[in-house]
């Protein structure tokens, strides 16, 4: 594990996905915490959004990917967690925003909703794009904290 290790998880509705997502973060070099779900028998999102909120608290990952069908469910369970900052993103406009002005620390994907291609651009965006880091956004962003 490195400081810029990426967390991913998912549940049955977001397995396929995710199993994509970790062979794409693979391939660009970066080093990939799975935790789960490792297949496609139904489970409970709220479990792996705790996995993943524990994984960033101890410091195992800086950032995470969070999948399920709307990315909805998992993202409400991850943002109970105080240090997560949750964004469920559709596109690369979203994506790209939830980095400038919410400095989000996890991404939340709609296996059923968007495709694979989508997916990919969404968190190509997401890892690159950089906190705006304005007066203004740090300012709201410390509110939630
Ligand atoms: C599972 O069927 C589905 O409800 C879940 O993946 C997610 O979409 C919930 O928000």
């Amino acid at each position: 594990m490195t400081a810029d290790t990426i967390a991913i998880a998912a549940d049955h509705a977001g397995y396929a996905l995710k199993q994509a997502l970790k062979e794409e973060l693979a391939r660009t070099g970066r080093d990939v915490l799975d935790l789960g779900t490792d297949g496609p028998q139904s489970v409970d999102y709220p479990d792996f959004a705790n996995r993943l909120a524990d994984a960033l608290q101890s410091g195992r990952a800086r950032r995470g990917v969070l999948v399920c069908g709307t990315g909805i469910g998992i993202a409400i369970a991850a943002n109970r967690h105080r240090h997560v900052r949750a964004a469920v993103c559709h596109d690369v406009s979203s994506a790209r925003l939830a980095r400038q002005h919410n400095d989000a620390n996890v991404l939340a994907l709609g296996a059923r909703l968007i495709g694979d291609e989508t997916a990919r651009d969404c968190l190509r965006v997401f890892l690159e794009t950089a906190f705006d880091g304005g007066e203004r956004h740090s300012r709201r962003v410390a509110k939630m904290g």
